[in-house]
């Protein structure tokens, strides 16, 4: 899918319902995590979005039997090669989560370093920690990783020195068919985490979470097949319910949790909003009610999500008043902040620390989105702006955002898509 580029007329009031998608995080873990089983696996709530169909082909590549129409079915019980395609594993970060599964089903794999997000140098190194730990052997050559199995892998004692969503799942996937008890401290505790637990479980592991941020895993001869439905995308709902706030306006969202998103439904209110809750819908209502800048600082779940940073920007940008957001999780989580600032807002970046002073409106641009999130808030930027505004590379907001300019269009945004090269 390209639509590389495309044109907003602005500025129009984003209001109306929208239908949230499952989670993209949730669904790629849990597609990766499949390759663990031999039996017929199907998984409902799959969100159309270009980071799974790039997991499809990388699965398929590799021979394993995958239908997707409103369900996703997958088996994995012939694996007939391991060469992967480096042009599809740089696209996504995700792919560092076949390395466990192959491991497990093949003994090796040799893999380039995964890509994803342009938002700071993305490091691996408590992959590497966790997989060394379980008793991988591990070596680089000409910018591949080559990781393989000597002897067994073996159960063990994994105590994570910082939180970390993809290190966390890496572990899991790595030791849920190893014999024995492997422990695994200081994990990650986001939703979706919880979710790819709950779809190992569900086929066969034994997977137990302690309040204690720690996993106790208990290694299985083999996983079985099932159904499963995937959570509801609780940054998407973050991100339309931000739509209304920017837009004044009333928005509801539903097909979603509200139990994931706490921290940002409380920044929400701190910014004016009134929010009203039912177990699978939210609505969010400014009553044209003027917006009060918010702070905030990111943290790992269940603190405010970082993939929320970017749009809570752009609303402190038009908030009247000085407020600032520390970016706890990403060093270099502020492209956006340059293209906001060419609409005419007045932000600014001390160290890790978003500073906005708000401004009353801004204006259409010619600007160019650098990543998933931040082309959400660019996006979002230009259906309120006052004029016409061009985003470039837009592309990235395809990842993953399922039929994200349809959702738009529907509650008031006027976009055009200006060329599919
Ligand atoms: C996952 O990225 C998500 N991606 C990100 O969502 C999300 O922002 C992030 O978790 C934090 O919640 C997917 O689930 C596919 P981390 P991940 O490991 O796993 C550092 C989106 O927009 N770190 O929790 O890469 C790392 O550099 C994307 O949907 C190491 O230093 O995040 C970062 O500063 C963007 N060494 C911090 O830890 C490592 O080995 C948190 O990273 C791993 C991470």
């Amino acid at each position: 899918m390209n639509k590389k580029k495309i044109i907003i007329y602005g500025p129009n009031k984003l209001s109306g319902d929208v239908k949230i998608s499952g989670s993209k995080n949730s669904a790629l873990p849990i597609l990766f995590a499949s390759i663990l089983s031999k039996e017929d696996i199907k998984i409902k709530n799959i969100p159309n979005i270009e980071d799974i169909n790039i997991t499809i082909k990388i699965l398929k590549n590799i021979g394993i039997k995958i239908i997707k129409n409103k369900n996703l079915l997958i088996n994995a019980k012939y694996i007939n090669n391991i060469s992967f395609k480096y042009n599809l594993i740089k696209k996504i970060r995700a792919s560092i989560w076949l390395i466990g599964p192959i491991l497990i089903r093949c003994k090796k794999i040799k893999l380039n370093k995964p890509g994803g997000c342009n938002i700071g140098k993305r490091p691996i190194d408590m992959h590497i920690y966790a997989l060394k730990s379980l008793g991988a052997k591990i070596n680089y050559k000409n910018n591949k990783i080559n990781i393989f199995i000597k002897k067994k892998l073996n159960s063990n004692i994994i105590k994570f020195p910082k939180i970390s969503v993809g290190a966390t799942i890496t572990s899991i996937l790595t030791s849920v068919l190893i014999p024995g008890i492997t422990t695994i401290y200081n994990i990650a505790k986001e939703p979706e985490i919880i979710d790819t637990i709950n779809f190992l479980n569900k086929i066969g592991a034994k997977i137990k979470k302690t309040n204690k941020n720690k996993l106790i895993i208990k290694g299985v001869k083999k996983l079985t097949g099932g159904t499963y439905k995937i959570i509801p995308d609780r940054i998407e709902t973050g991100t339309y319910l931000i739509a209304g706030a920017i837009s004044k306006s009333k928005i509801t969202c539903y097909n979603t949790n509200p139990i994931f998103i706490k921290s940002i439904i409380k920044k929400l209110i701190l910014s004016g909003a009134k929010i009203k809750i039912k177990k699978d819908f939210i609505t969010l209502n400014m009553n044209n009610k003027k917006l009060k800048p918010v702070n905030i600082i990111t943290n790992p779940y269940p603190g405010f999500p970082t993939d929320m940073q970017p749009q809570f920007t752009l609303l402190n940008s038009i908030a009247l008043g000085k407020s600032y957001i520390k970016e706890n999780i990403f060093p270099n989580r502020f492209l956006h902040i340059k293209e906001l600032n060419k609409m005419g807002t007045n932000i600014k970046i001390k160290n890790n620390k978003i500073i906005c002073i708000g401004v009353n409106k801004i204006l259409g641009n010619n600007i160019n989105a650098t990543d998933l999130r931040s082309s959400a808030c660019l996006i979002l930027a230009g259906c309120i702006a006052n004029g016409n505004t061009i985003i470039n590379s837009i592309h990235h907001i395809y990842r993953g955002y399922e039929n994200v300019l349809k959702k738009l269009t529907n509650i008031g945004a006027k976009i055009k898509i200006l060329n599919n090269k």
